[in-house]
């Protein structure tokens, strides 16, 4: 253990809470084995980019990281650089073509490979590769959570949708589901640990079971966590509107400790773009969802996803989607433009939109979302909310946050009477677009 006292190792983590999740099960193998993090890449012995793939901009800015890191390496030729996730299992031997300096390529079912590979270029200075996707999605490994009072759970990986932007099924696979019990068991582990909240992580959390023998789904599973004293607050994270049953809402609405948010992925308000994104379900389905959890689950906070300039996509289907913004009064919105990513059915489909045209959009509609979002947050003025404290703000440390039950963000300012993990009710004084304003109750 003596020489790796000073071992050190430096983690970016692009993506998804999936990534999130996955960088702290690599965090945990370097730990486990001596290694310190650093948050000064000049000092590190192994560089680890656990990266993103699901649009192109995710892409460009790892590459541009990967070709910064050359230099580093030419300082410091020991140096061990691997790189994980969906751009390595993408990728896979071609990031060696175009970055030699890289050491380690790892792919999406293959985090439990990194000692094994990392001693192994230890031992001599070649390029490894792990990026079997017949290997298992789900190994027990030693786990470094990176925060205190919240934890992420996997629960499922992969994704079987095949929606036609996406490149997520490829590099993660087919949908698999971690047996209940494993579940369960890291759930009472981090509840002993003292966290309080957990988020129940997978592509599409409503899926959980489909591929199980026994008889269980997201709602028994949900039923489960509930009884597993000391959590406070779990969180699910992407529900997808196909699979989400009005049983999973009713499961929703009768948990203690399930919160009060739902994510709920659209993508568009015209039929004809969710048919050609294969999504699988309508706008009045949809509707009829959320009028549904709106009834069951009370002080419902929704969020979505949106893709401006699918292929096609004419200016009455975007129109649809304004609509449906302002029929649904979202609480928050993540926008993003259609990025074409190679291999993906849509990327080879007619009618591509232009950068010029697709980027006039995404404005539009964040205008269009931004009055919906104040609005949404002013109506949450002169009420209290149940507050778990995170901490000071970045920029002001007079300035604390915490977020509510449904995952709004309320900042206050600290009078040292509490602590970060602290249960706290905050009144809300001003509701802006993005953030809230408030003053502790004591
Ligand atoms: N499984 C989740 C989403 C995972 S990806 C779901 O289906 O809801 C997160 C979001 O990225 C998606 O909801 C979608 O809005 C966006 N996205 C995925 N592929 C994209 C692409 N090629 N271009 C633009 N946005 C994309
Ligand atoms: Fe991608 Fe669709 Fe799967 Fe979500 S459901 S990960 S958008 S293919
Ligand atoms: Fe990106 Fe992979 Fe997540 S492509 S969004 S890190 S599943």
């Amino acid at each position: 253990m003596d020489a790796l006292a000073n071992k050190f190792y430096f983690l970016a983590t692009y993506g998804c809470q999936m990534n999130e999740s996955d960088s702290e099960r690599y965090a945990g193998q370097l730990e486990a084995l001596g290694y310190h993090r650093t948050e000064e890449i000049d000092m590190a012995d192994v560089v680890l980019l656990n990266t993103c793939c699901v649009r192109e901009t995710a892409e460009g800015k790892i590459l541009g990281k990967i070709g910064e890191l050359k230099h580093i390496k030419a300082r410091n030729p020991q140096l061990i650089i691997a790189v994980t996730g969906c751009m390595a299992q993408e990728w896979q031997d071609r990031l060696f073509q175009r970055a030699p300096h890289i050491d380690l390529v790892i792919g999406t079912h293959n985090i439990h490979k990194l000692i094994e590979l990392l001693q192994e270029r230890q031992h001599k200075s070649d390029h490894y590769l792990a990026a079997d996707m017949t290997a298992p999605a789900f190994h027990e490994l030693p786990t470094k959570r990176f925060q205190k009072f919240f934890a992420w759970v996997p629960i499922m990986n992969g994704c079987n949708k095949f929606c036609t932007y996406c490149i997520v099924p490829y590099v993660r696979g087919r949908e698999v589901s971690r047996p209940v019990d494993e579940i369960l068991r890291e759930i009472k582990t981090i509840a002993a640990e003292g966290y309080k909240e957990i988020t129940l992580l997978g592509q599409n959390v409503n899926s959980y079971g489909l591929d199980l023998k026994d008889d269980l789904d997201f709602s028994t599973l949900i039923q489960e966590i509930d009884r597993i004293d000391g959590i406070e607050r779990v969180r699910y994270m992407t529900s997808h509107p196909k699979d989400m049953t009005f049983a999973m809402i009713d499961a929703i609405g009768a948990s203690k400790k399930v919160v009060n948010h739902m994510h709920l992925p659209i993508q568009s308000g015209s039929d004809e773009l969710l048919k050609r994104m294969n999504r699988g379900y309508t706008v009045a389905h949809y509707l009829e969802l959320v009028d549904y959890a709106r009834a069951r689950i009370p002080d419902l906070v929704l969020t979505t996803d949106l893709i401006v300039g699918f292929p096609g996509e004419t200016e009455e289907m975007f129109q649809d989607t304004l609509q449906l913004l302002q029929k649904v009064q979202y609480d928050m919105a993540y926008t993003f433009i259609y990025s074409p990513r190679t291999g993906t059915p849509a990327a080879k489909m007619d009618g591509q939109i232009s950068a010029e045209e697709k980027s006039r959009r995404l404005q539009r509609l964040m205008d269009v979302q931004n009055v919906y979002s104040l609005a949404r947050n002013e109506a949450m003025e002169q009420k209290t909310y149940e507050v778990i404290v995170e901490g000071p703000t970045k920029n002001d440390e007079h300035h604390w946050f915490g977020r509510t039950r449904g995952n709004k963000m309320i900042i206050w300012e600290d009078d040292g009477s509490v602590r970060i993990g602290d249960t706290v009710q905050v009144m809300v004084d001003k509701g802006q677009t993005w953030v809230l304003k408030g003053h502790l109750v004591h």
